[in-house]
C-alpha cells in the first residue's frame, strides 16, 4: 500500500475534518467578538465529498480522524456522517473536538453512529469567567455535555484547557485536581497566534512550563507518560494515586513538529498540509476521481513543511503575521 510519507520522513495516518466554520461561541483565541464572514453553507463539503475524500486517505495510510469546526456539533445530523465514516475500511479511529454545548443532547446518536473518543473544550471551571472567554454560552451546559459523554461510555474524555495569563492561570490547581479526583484527562493547551499575532496573543500567552510549577508546588508526585489514547501533539504526564491525568500540548514553547502525523481538511474542501503555512490544496476538482483524490493527497506530503519557526521569531518580537490567512475557527485546530 502506497503511504503519505512526506519530505522529512514523517508518516501521516492522521485526518483532521472540519465540518463547518460557524461557531455558537466566540472564544478570545479563536474567533473576533462580532464573528466573521462564514463559508455560505452550499459551499460547505457534503457529507458524500467528505467520505470520498477519506476513501482515498484510507487507500493511503489514513486511519484515524478527528472531526472538527468551528463548533462540529452544528452541522445537522453528524452522527450521520460518522456512520458513514466509520464504515469505510481502513478506518480504526474516529473522535470529536467540541465545545460541549449541544454535547448532551448528541452523545448517545454519536456513540451509536461509531463515534470512539471526544475532547472537550473546557477553559474555566468559574461561570462567569466562561463567559469572559467564550463570550456567549453557559458553562451550565458543557458540564451537562461532559456528563452525558461519560454516562453514554466515552473513554477517555479529555479536556482541552487553553491556558491564558491573567486570565484562567489561577485556575490550573483546580483542574490538577480535577483530573486527581475524577477519571478525565486535561489538557493544559498554550495559546497559539494564527492568523494574526494579534493584541490578546501577546496579552494572554503563557507557556506550559508554569503547569509543571504548580503541580510540584500542590505536592503531586509526577511522571511523564505514558501517552492516553490519541494521534494528536501532548504529552501527558501521570500523577500517583490519581483518577485521571494531564497532558501538554506546547506548540510554541517547544514544538512538536518533528513527530507531525497530521492532514487537515478544512470545510470549504481545502488540504491543509500544517496548521501554520498558507499552502493548501483544493479538493474540488478530484471528485469522482479516486486516482486524482489520492494523487492531490500525495502532493500535499511534498509541500509540508519541515516546521513553523515561530517560537524563535514571536521570542525575538519579528512576527507580526502568522503564515496563514485563515482563523483557528476556520481550520478547526
Ligand atoms: P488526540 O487524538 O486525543 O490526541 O487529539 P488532538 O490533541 O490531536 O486533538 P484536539 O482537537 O483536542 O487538539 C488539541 C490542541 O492541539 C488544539 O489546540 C489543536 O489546535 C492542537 N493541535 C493539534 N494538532 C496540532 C498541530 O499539528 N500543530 C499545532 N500547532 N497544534 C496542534
Ligand atoms: N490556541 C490554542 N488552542 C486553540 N483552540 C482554538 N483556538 C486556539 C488557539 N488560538 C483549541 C480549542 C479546542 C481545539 C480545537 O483548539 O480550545 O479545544
Ligand atoms: Fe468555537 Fe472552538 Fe473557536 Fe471557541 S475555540 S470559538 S468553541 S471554534
Amino acid at each position: 500500500m502506497p503511504i503519505l510519507t512526506d519530505r522529512f520522513g514523517r508518516v501521516h495516518d492522521y485526518l483532521r475534518i472540519s465540518v463547518t466554520d460557524r461557531c455558537n461561541l466566540r472564544c478570545l483565541y479563536c474567533m473576533p467578538e462580532e464573528g466573521m464572514a462564514f463559508t455560505e453553507s452550499e459551499n460547505l463539503l457534503s457529507y458524500d465529498q467528505i467520505a470520498e475524500v477519506v476513501e482515498a486517505g484510507a487507500a493511503l495510510g489514513i486511519s484515524k480522524l478527528r472531526i472538527t469546526g468551528g463548533e462540529p456539533l452544528i452541522r445537522p445530523d453528524l452522527d450521520v456522517l460518522v456512520s458513514r465514516l466509520s464504515a469505510i475500511p481502513g478506518i480504526r479511529d474516529i473522535a470529536l473536538t467540541t465545545n460541549g454545548i449541544f454535547l448532551a443532547k448528541q452523545a448517545e446518536a454519536l456513540r451509536a453512529a461509531g463515534l470512539n473518543r471526544v475532547n472537550i473544550s473546557l477553559d474555566t471551571l468559574d461561570p462567569a469567567r466562561f463567559r469572559f472567554i467564550a463570550r456567549r454560552g453557559d458553562l451550565k451546559r458543557v458540564m451537562e455535555g461532559i456528563e452525558a459523554a461519560a454516562a453514554v461510555g466515552f473513554d477517555p474524555i479529555k479536556l482541552n484547557c487553553v491556558l491564558l495569563k491573567e486570565v484562567n492561570e489561577d485556575e490550573i490547581a483546580a483542574f490538577l485536581k480535577l483530573a486527581y479526583e475524577h477519571p478525565m484527562h486535561v489538557r493544559f493547551i498554550e495559546y497559539m497566534p494564527i492568523g494574526h499575532a494579534d493584541e490578546n496573543w501577546k496579552k494572554h500567552y503563557l507557556p506550559l512550563s508554569r503547569v509543571i510549577e504548580v503541580a510540584e508546588q500542590e505536592g503531586y508526585s509526577i511522571n511523564r507518560g505514558p501517552n492516553v489514547h490519541g494521534n494528536g501533539p501532548s504529552d501527558d504526564w501521570q500523577m500517583a494515586g490519581a483518577r485521571g491525568s494531564f497532558g501538554l500540548i506546547h506548540p510554541i514553547s517547544d514544538h512538536f513538529c518533528s513527530s507531525c502525523n497530521r492532514l487537515r481538511l478544512t470545510a470549504d474542501g481545502s488540504i491543509k498540509p500544517c496548521l501554520y503555512w498558507v499552502d493548501e490544496l483544493n479538493v474540488k476538482d478530484a471528485f469522482g476521481n479516486s486516482e486524482a483524490m489520492q494523487q492531490l493527497l500525495l502532493r500535499a506530503m511534498d509541500i509540508k513543511p519541515e516546521n513553523h519557526e515561530m517560537a524563535a521569531k514571536l521570542a525575538d518580537g519579528v512576527l507580526s503575521h502568522v503564515p496563514t490567512d485563515r482563523r483557528m475557527s476556520q481550520i478547526g485546530g
